[in-house]
């Protein structure tokens, strides 16, 4: 079976970028990417590329080269379904914020409508494929409403998990570790499976194209992300440690990552992880566990995340206790918002929560970050719910450039690793803070030795 057209359903970070180069690599198939939300797709469709809604190093030019040519963004989600042989869904599944499995469950409610939608609107066979990271066993049911609700055509479900990190979206899309491809053993099922392969295999080497039945590899996503943030949560648990101790967390990671069986990548200390994955899918994962009766499976994963939590409150404590026990008042300029650099994405960035306690603790906050606007920002931490809207509003100050976010500052935090702040001239940040004048590296990335040689009280993670 060959793919002339493909739909996805979800022009988010995953549908978006992942679209964009399916389209770049494969110029006979037409690709639509459809969304609900009118404003994205006019974003997406906005004459000038710079301006796309996302914002990923090297992607406006994939959608400049591509876009109308055979990659289209629409909000006509009927008909790019009815047209399409092959339907990704990459709409969003955040954690339930209500009912049974509410702050650990993945919420299914937009992947339903999706498969229902589909039902509704297919008169062809159609192969099915899941992008967004999914509970294990979710294509059952998808497979299940599919099969009772549609016109009596044939779908078959493959599992497809995006493995893309953010900030580095279009690297990692056109040079992939692995694909993987779950799918059914029936010769239905690997008929879908191979039609996948073959448009992976535009640019892919078939060798790193893993096809497996569809539970391992919905599994497989899970338990990818789960040993990732895992490793980091690890290294920050050592980086409290090295604090007591007189050891360098830094050191330490180097040491230890030069063991070919640890290896070096994914042992930065930070103050904490965030983004859209990590702790969702682990959340997941241990909801999952936990409904099987996997009580220590669930408390060994769990883990992960009350580490995570721990990190980030231990940097907004040290922060107030390093000021003398009080904040109130006084001015902390933070550096980044994003949940990491070369991303507008902010979601569960630990910036959100370090300011939500230094709020709590009724300081003013000034941000700038080089791609993050200030009513995100705003929405942010509206969203935790912890003050009023105009509470949030008055504490948060925001700049467009950060020697003006950090005038007459008490102090700096540092919670987003954009490579711009390494370059800043740090002495004309430092003339122009209150004295002593502390800095709060929840990255490493500064030069410590060069920042106490000015004056500043350093305080990094781990050391
Ligand atoms: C992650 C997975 O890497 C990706 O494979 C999956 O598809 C989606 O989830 P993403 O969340 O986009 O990707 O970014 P990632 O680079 O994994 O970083 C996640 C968080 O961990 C960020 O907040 C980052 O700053 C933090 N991090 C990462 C560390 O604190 N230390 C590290 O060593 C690495
Ligand atoms: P991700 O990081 O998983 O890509 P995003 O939230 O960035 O998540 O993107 C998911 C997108 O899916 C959103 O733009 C949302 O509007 C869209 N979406 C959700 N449900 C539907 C649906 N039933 N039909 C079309 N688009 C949908």
């Amino acid at each position: 079976m060959k793919i002339t057209k493909i739909c996805c359903i979800g022009a988010g970070y995953v549908g978006g970028p992942t679209m964009a180069v399916i389209a770049q690599k494969c110029p006979d198939i037409q690709v639509t990417v459809v969304d609900l939300n009118e404003q994205r797709i006019a974003d997406w469709n906005d004459p000038n590329p710079d301006n796309i809604p996302i914002y990923e190093p090297g992607l406006s030019e994939i959608v400049a080269e591509a876009r109308g040519r055979n990659l289209f963004f629409s909000t006509d989600v009927d008909k790019a379904i009815d047209e399409a042989e092959m339907i990704f869904i990459s709409v969003n599944t955040p954690t339930k914020t209500y009912g049974k499995g509410r702050g650990m469950a993945a919420d299914l409610k937009y992947i339903e409508l999706c498969a229902r939608q589909i039902a509704r609107v297919a008169k062809q066979n159609k192969i099915v494929v899941e992008k967004s990271t999914l509970p294990v066993r979710t294509a059952e049911a998808i497979k299940s409403i599919l099969d009772n609700t549609g016109n009596g055509v044939q779908f078959q479900i493959l599992s497809n998990p995006e493995f893309l990190a953010e900030g580095t979206a279009v690297a990692d899309l056109l040079n992939p570790d692995r694909i993987l491809i779950g799918g059914d053993v029936t010769v239905e099922g690997q008929e879908a499976i191979n039609a996948l392969v073959d448009v992976y295999a535009n640019w892919v080497d078939k060798d790193k194209i893993l096809t497996t039945n569809v539970w391992s590899s919905e599994l497989s996503k899970l338990t990818a992300n789960a040993f990732l943030a895992q490793r980091i949560s690890s290294i920050n648990a050592m980086s409290e440690l090295c604090e007591k101790t007189g050891a360098d967390v830094n050191e330490v990671a180097r040491a230890i990552g030069m063991d070919s069986r640890i290896g070096p990548k994914f042992l930065k200390a930070s103050v904490g992880f965030g983004g859209s994955c990590f702790q969702k899918d682990i959340l997941n994962l241990v909801y999952i566990a936990k409904s099987y009766g996997l009580n220590e499976v669930a408390d060994y994963w769990e883990q992960v995340i009350i580490m995570n939590d721990h990190q980030k409150r231990r940097f907004s404590n040290k922060i107030v206790q390093t000021l003398y026990n009080t904040v109130a008042d006084k001015k902390i300029a933070f550096l980044g918002w994003a949940f990491k650099k070369d991303t507008n994405d902010t979601r569960e960035s630990a910036a959100i929560y370090i300011a939500d306690d230094l709020i709590n603790e009724q300081a003013k906050i000034s941000v700038y970050d080089p791609k993050v606007s200030r009513v995100k920002m705003q929405a942010d931490l509206n969203y935790l719910e912890t003050r009023s809207e105009e509470g949030n509003n008055d504490s948060l100050d925001t700049f467009n450039n950060a020697y003006e976010a950090c005038k007459g500052a008490h102090a700096v935090a540092v919670l987003t690793e954009w490579d711009e702040f390494r370059t800043y001239d740090w002495q004309k940040i430092y003339d122009s803070m209150h004295k002593p004048a502390f800095i709060f590296d929840g990255r490493n990335i500064l030069d410590s030795k060069h920042l106490e040689s000015i004056g500043f009280v350093y305080n990094g993670i781990g050391s």
